[in-house]
């Protein structure tokens, strides 16, 4: 069992953390979440000190105690907790206060499953739901907490339902999915920044009093802050101590706080941000706050981030290519721009066909009025100036050439400039009257209706049914403004952002559904949308617009942090590259984007023919090493380059009898000092064969002793270490 209910205490159980709460005088109290303690009641910890200016509750006779200085599962807003809250209704009588108290809960087989929202699903592993149920004790709001429990993949899932039973409407001003609290301050916060084509930069700053956190109000998760966020001890590394993980599977705006408060307490809170959330609750109508993926590990970062990686794997990304085998793509966007026919494609594809990549991927440029990215967005026509003989000529003469084919699309969006927009202007999110905000010169569609929905939804089918259509880019290539709705009703209006996030979700499991065999590529100007609600529909995501093999590096690293290799997109392009002006080796190129799902983006037919061997030679090698580096498991072995001379990274395989490791040395030395790496997850005792030497070397020494890197002659080397364990 991994859900344990004893004299008012619950406590979930995964293999190496437990997670507790007590309900104690009607109150839903969190005791504890860390390294396995068995069921002991850790409420032991507790200790209540009469604190001037923390009220206490009506009914407990006793100054010591105040919500304001307790742990708490779900903290309602407005009855002596000043720390940040979970939850802010609006009663009809304005009255913003709400008392939550314990009523039951329940126990139930498998996981829970949230209706229009993507969370982790239980697929092979054991998985059980906690359902806590708590009512306002004035009013006829009761909030609804889910708790998943994977006991083998150490997550603890929380997603929360707000229903209101009463007899009159409610606004819900803020729902958050969870609150975690934590006796303790001494942690650092870590959080992934970032901006277009510099996207997931790994920050850790010490707590400090006040509230510390990131979020996004741009309608998508972005590129600048990740929803993705940690706390750990100030010694925690890599290897070692305790960290907390909170992934929220969601795409749109959020927010994550971490506040210490007077008492030295943490409070960790994440749910959708309420900047113009206003939800109204009719009787009986409910609310769904999206979930969020907690982990522990006593094991420091990198066993934290190999929790999120198998969960995600295996738990979130669905459909046929969760698993099958993604094929090696070469996408024209970086070759041609807008500047392409069919007859340039085919002969991207004839090239690309002789040194063994297996799909071409058409990028933005073939449909409607667009030869730049000032129109045409909304007509979803094939441009026949361009690809004369339709989309199905084009397809079949790539088929012949033996290579399947991939298209872009970017449906959330509209040009003014065009015929979608000229006879639905109402379709745009645009508040009437008011000036436009651009954004690369485009409109963001109102995806929160259906209507505007399902004409894209038919359109886009239609070109998929055209022709043998294997891969769609799915691209977003701006933030929102102007968040008004036409469909919905003056007091409805603070629904627009998220009712836009679940019209996107129902977009994408119908369109998902439909073409099953499709591969669908998320993106969102590169990883302005790089999100696990996300990767529920899209099993990889364009990781950032930056091809550039060392910025990747850094963006790379900290999109590591949460999320698994399999999901991240990454292709080498053309030197100098056309985001930085750096050259760099086609081996250092070809060694990092392989740490992803790999690809190229560049004008083949230009390529010098040693460069298109060393092509030919990197293709064999990733179909070569594409199960270790799909499914490995993965370990950092540096910084992202801050602090260090090299970045390095390794993957080990399930069984731990093959291993890939990857350095890119950043500067070249005269006189160098030793360079060493300290490789990671090998048996100890097992001896290991280096390829290409005659070395065989024990995992302990290659672990402790670690590796003597060759000294390079230029900057950003790559080197790679192969090891197979010896029979
Ligand atoms: C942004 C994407 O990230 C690029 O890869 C490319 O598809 C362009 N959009 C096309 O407009």
């Amino acid at each position: 069992m991994a859900i344990i209910c004893k004299d008012n205490v619950i406590t979930l159980k995964t293999k190496n953390s437990v997670y507790q709460m007590k309900e104690d005088r009607g109150f839903l109290f969190h005791t504890y979440y860390g390294p396995n303690v068995g069921d002991t009641d850790m409420s032991y910890l507790w200790r209540t000190i009469d604190r001037g200016f923390s009220g206490n509750p009506e009914g407990i006779d006793d100054r010591g105690f105040s919500l304001d200085t307790q742990l708490l599962e779900y903290p309602g807003y407005g009855t002596g907790d000043y720390r940040d809250y979970c939850l802010r209704v609006v009663y009809p009588d304005g009255s913003q206060v709400t008392n939550l108290k314990y009523v039951d809960h329940e126990i139930l087989e498998g996981k829970y499953a949230l209706e229009g929202l993507p969370a982790m699903y239980q697929g092979d592993e054991k998985a059980e739901t906690l359902k806590i149920t708590l009512r306002d004790i004035h009013r006829h709001v009761e909030v609804l907490l889910y708790y998943g429990v994977f006991e083998n993949l150490d997550i603890i899932t929380r997603a929360c339902k707000v229903i209101n039973q009463g007899e009159e409407s409610v606004h819900l001003r803020r729902a958050y999915s969870m609150c975690l609290d934590f006796h303790q301050k001494d942690m650092d916060f870590i959080q992934f920044y970032g901006r277009h084509a510099m996207e997931r930069v790994m920050e850790r700053s010490p707590l400090h009093h006040g509230i510390q956190g990131v979020g996004s109000r741009r309608g998508y998760s972005s590129h600048q802050y990740n929803p993705f966020v940690m706390l750990a001890k100030h010694d925690t590394t890599e290897d070692s101590g305790w960290c907390w993980g909170s992934c929220f599977v969601y795409s749109g705006n959020f927010q994550a706080e971490a506040e210490v408060s007077q008492a030295n307490n943490t409070r960790l809170t994440m749910g959708i941000h309420d900047t113009q959330f206003d939800f109204l609750l009719e009787p009986g109508e409910s609310f769904t706050a999206p979930e969020v993926m907690l982990s522990f590990s006593s094991e420091g970062m990198g066993k934290l981030s190999r929790n999120y990686h198998k969960a995600i794997r295996r738990n979130i990304c669905r459909g046929k290519f969760k698993n099958a085998r993604r094929p090696i793509l070469i996408n024209n966007w970086e070759a041609t721009y807008f500047g392409f026919d069919t007859d340039k494609l085919l002969e991207i594809a004839r090239e690309a066909k002789n040194v063994g990549i297996e799909m071409l991927v058409m990028d933005d440029g073939w449909f409607g009025k667009r030869d730049d990215d000032n129109s045409g967005l909304g007509d979803w026509v094939v441009n026949e100036k361009k690809l004369p003989g339709g989309l199905k000529r084009l397809v079949d003469g790539v088929n012949e050439i033996g290579l399947k084919f991939g298209i872009w699309f970017e449906p959330e969006m509209v040009s003014e400039d065009s015929d979608l927009y000229r006879e639905h202007p109402d379709w745009a999110l645009k508040v009437p009257g008011h000036s436009l905000t651009r954004g690369r010169n485009q409109l963001v569609l109102d995806f929160s209706r259906e209507d505007v929905r399902q004409y894209i939804f038919d359109k886009m089918s239609e070109i998929l049914e055209s022709a043998n259509i294997e891969y769609v880019k799915w691209d977003a290539n701006r933030h929102m403004t102007d968040v008004w709705s036409a469909m919905l009703p003056a007091e409805r209006q603070g629904e627009v952002f998220h009712r836009y996030i679940l019209g996107l979700y129902d977009f994408l499991e119908k369109i998902t559904q439909k073409f099953p065999d499709v591969l669908f590529e998320g993106c969102s100007g590169g990883g302005g949308r790089f999100d696990a609600g996300m990767m529920y529909y899209h099993p990889q995501i364009w990781c950032s617009d930056d091809t550039d093999a060392i910025e990747r590096l850094r963006i790379q690293y900290g999109t590591s942090f949460a999320y698994p290799v399999s999901t991240v997109g990454s292709h080498v392009s053309v030197c100098p590259n056309h985001q930085t002006g750096r050259s760099v080796s086609m081996k250092t190129r070809g060694v990092v984007a392989m740490s992803g799902t790999f690809g190229y983006e560049l004008d083949i037919t230009k390529m010098s023919e040693e460069d298109k061997n060393v092509v030919r030679e990197q293709v064999e090698e990733f179909k070569k090493y594409y199960d270790l580096i799909q499914q490995g498991d993965y370990y950092r072995l540096s910084d992202d380059g801050t602090k260090s001379n090299y970045v390095a990274w390794q993957f080990v395989s399930e069984d731990q009898k093959e291993s890939l490791v990857n350095v890119v040395v950043l500067r070249t030395k005269a006189n160098p000092p030793f360079q060493f790496v300290y490789l990671r997850g090998l048996k100890a005792e097992s001896l290991y064969h280096v390829e290409g030497t005659e070395l065989n070397l024990t995992g302990a020494a290659l672990m402790n002793g670690g590796y003597l890197l060759p000294v390079v002659s230029d900057d950003y080397e790559a080197v790679q270490i192969h090891l197979v364990e010896c029979e």
